[in-house]
This record gives structure tokens, sequence and C-alpha cells, in this order.
């Protein structure tokens, strides 16, 4: 990426902040069609930072991408026993996996429901992280959740990309919806934008909440009364 270029990051806290590149920055890309799949800018590295301190024991990771997630949890966790990753597609695995394999490591071409729906077997530690653009929508974040729950032991929580996002989002939602037919005014910043003259939709402006198939929520709640 270019000197100069705004790129946008990541507080674990569960929102993005954007900042201008000081200098020009080398970015390792996997594509698909023309789009990014996954890149490793800070964005993605401030991201992980809190799944790689809560994952220990026996770990499944769902999407292998350019290998990562997996990289950063070997070199800064210590409590790792064996990792088991799903990935989808066998030409990533032909990208990636010659560099990233390792004797406590294994590597399953699969579709992850289907994998987590016949497993048998327990895990200590999910991390769910499968979607193209850099979010999926609520309700396919939330039926990947409830299938990988089933595969946890004792009371551990899956963990997900942009968990932290994506509660705020979710605590949001449950305090009831605001008025997102209303002209536009002032609220805190988009979660994700950073946009502050804007609607509200649990925190996001409309353009950020529809990837996720939230201004539909909204607008339909406001059919209804
Ligand atoms: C955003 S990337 C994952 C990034 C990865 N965690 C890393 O650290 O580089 C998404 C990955 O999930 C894979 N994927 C997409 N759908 C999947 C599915 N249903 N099951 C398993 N893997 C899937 C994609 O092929 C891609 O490799």
């Amino acid at each position: 990426m270019p000197k100069g270029e705004l790129i946008r990051t990541y507080h674990p806290a569960g929102f993005f902040y954007h900042d201008e590149l000081s200098s020009n920055l080398p970015v390792v890309k996997l594509t698909e069609g023309g789009g990014t799949l996954m890149s490793d800018t800070p964005m993605e590295q401030e991201a992980y930072k809190l799944p790689i301190s809560f994952a220990r024991g026996n770990i499944l990771i769902v999407g292998l991408g350019i290998g990562l997630f997996l990289q950063l949890l070997r070199e800064r966790n210590t409590l790792v026993k064996h990792i088991t990753v799903v990935e989808l597609h066998e030409e990533v695995k032909s990208l990636v996996w010659r560099k990233m394999k390792s004797s406590n490591t294994e590597l399953i071409i699969a579709d992850g429901r289907e994998y987590l729906k016949g497993v048998g077997r327990q895990f200590d530690y999910i991390f769910i992280d499968v979607w193209g653009s850099i979010f999926g929508t609520l309700n396919v974040v939330k039926s990947c959740c409830d299938l990988a729950q089933g595969c946890l032991k004792g009371d551990n929580v899956v963990d997900f990309w942009l968990r932290a996002l994506y509660n705020r989002v979710e605590y949001r939602l449950k305090q009831g919806p605001t008025l997102a037919t209303s002209p536009a005014g002032p609220h805190d910043p988009c979660l994700i934008c950073g946009k502050k003259l804007r609607h509200d939709y649990a925190g996001l402006c409309a353009d950020c909440a529809d990837p996720l198939e939230l201004s539909g929520y909204f607008v339909n709640k406001e059919k209804k009364k």
C-alpha cells in the first residue's frame, strides 16, 4: 500500500479507526475474483490480538486464508496443544499450507459448516473466520456460531472475526431500534467508518449497516409500527 493512502485499523474494543500511511507498506493479499479475501495489514493483526490471547488447548480455526491467525497464534501463545484448520478451497491449501504445516497442526479441506455438523469431538477454543468481505451478515455469523457452540468444551464461548464489534451491535439491538427514517443527525462515530452525521443502526451508519443486513431490520421494524 502506498504512502499517504488511508488505511482502516481496528481497536480490540470493537470499532474501526482510520490512519494515513506515513510510508509505503508491503502487504500480502489473498484475492478472489478481483476482490481481497484476506491481507496482513495492521487492521487484521490488531483484530486478532484478543482472540489469540484467549486461545488455548485443542483449537479449531475455520478459514485458513493466508495463515496469519495461525502464524500469530504460534508466535504469541504458549498454551496451544493442537490446532485443526478447516478450509473450503483446495487452491488456498496449495498456496499457503506448505509454509504453515507443522507437527501439531492438521488441515482439513471441507466446508466449515458441514465439518461442524459432523465432527463429533469437542475443542477448547474455536475461531471462525470465513467471511470474504470484512463482514458476514448478522444471521450468517449467528448460525455459524450456534453450530460451533456444540463443539466446544464446558462453558467456553465461540470466538470469531470482529466479535467485539458484533457484540456491540447486538447489545444496541437489544436496547430497541431508534428511528431510522427520521432525518440524519449527529451520533457517536459509526463503529466502522467513523461518520458522525448519519442515521443510527445499532451504532452504524446506513452504508456500513447494509453488508450486515442491519438497516433492513430497522426499516422493517418501523413499517410494523
Ligand atoms: C478471511 S479468510 C481467513 C483468514 C485467516 N484466518 C488468516 O489468518 O489468514 C477466509 C477464509 O475462509 C475460507 N472459507 C470461506 N468459506 C468457508 C467455509 N464455508 N468453510 C471453510 N472455509 C471457508 C476462504 O477460502 C478463506 O481462506
